[in-house]
């Protein structure tokens, strides 16, 4: 797939611009690992719409010392998404990018794909970001997309997933870590945690439950699609060894 040519390249691409196409970059104070300092750190951009538990388990997971990983960049497609001051209190940049700001989906989809594109991210993850994503935006960063779902896909994709599976009587539901392609909720599976439904469930109490696999998971899924240990054929991704990858 070809890349994006909007993608910054060469001396532009070093370094984050001070403006971006659409509301700017808030830069973070005292920086600790984010933006240009470590060498060989892998580069991970989140997108966030609300409460961010799922960022807060990628901060916690870069903030260790081996994690080989850091996030440079919180977007968020509304002001008031709380996964915002996660990463301000985790001293990471931030930027918000509004579709009420752009005459249609296109436009927002080149804006957030540009912000995006400029903190060269190994890995963009999608954390709860409710928003479709177009093809320009999943086609800038071909394989390197992954998105967090609360069900066991194929089953009860969409925006109310947890919901729709209570609504359906399942026993067992879950979360799917997958690759994002152009197709909503559909890219090639990493990781599937199944989760029982109890008795006396309500949306959110299995929400919680699903969300702690999400969490398990999410970090460990980034950071081996980081380390380019996820090979992809048709449908299927393979994890493969350290050692496979520098084959
Ligand atoms: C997660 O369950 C994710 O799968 C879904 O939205 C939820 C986001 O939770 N798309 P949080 O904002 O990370 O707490």
């Amino acid at each position: 797939m070809r890349r994006s040519g909007s993608i910054l390249s060469g001396a532009a691409a070093r370094r984050l611009p001070e403006r971006v196409p659409d509301g700017s970059i808030r830069r973070a104070e005292n920086q600790s690992r984010t933006g240009e300092a470590v060498a060989d750190v892998k580069r991970v951009v989140v997108l966030v719409s609300g409460h961010g538990s799922n960022l807060q388990a990628l901060l916690d997971a870069a903030a260790e010392p081996a994690s080989g990983m850091a996030v440079v960049l919180v977007v968020a497609d509304r002001p008031g998404a709380h996964g915002l001051e996660r990463a301000r209190r985790a001293r990471v940049d931030t930027a918000v990018v509004r579709p009420a700001d752009h005459p249609d989906r296109r436009s927002f989809d080149l804006a957030l794909r540009d912000l995006v594109a400029a903190a060269r991210p190994d890995v963009v993850c999608l954390a709860g970001f409710m928003r479709i994503l177009g093809p320009e935006f999943v086609r800038a960063f071909p394989g390197r997309v992954l998105n967090t779902h609360p069900s066991l896909l194929p089953a009860f994709r969409g925006a109310h997933a947890v919901r729709e599976a209570l609504a359906y009587g399942v026993k067992v539901t879950g979360c799917t870590v997958h690759l994002v392609d152009e197709e909503v909720d559909h890219g090639p599976v990493l990781f599937q945690s199944a989760v029982p439904v109890e008795p006396g469930d309500d949306e959110d109490r299995l929400h919680e439950r699903i969300k702690q696999e999400e969490h398990r998971l999410l970090p460990l899924a980034v950071r081996l699609l980081a380390e380019g240990r996820v090979r992809v054929e048709g449908r299927r991704a393979q994890l493969v060894t350290a050692e496979e990858v520098s084959r």
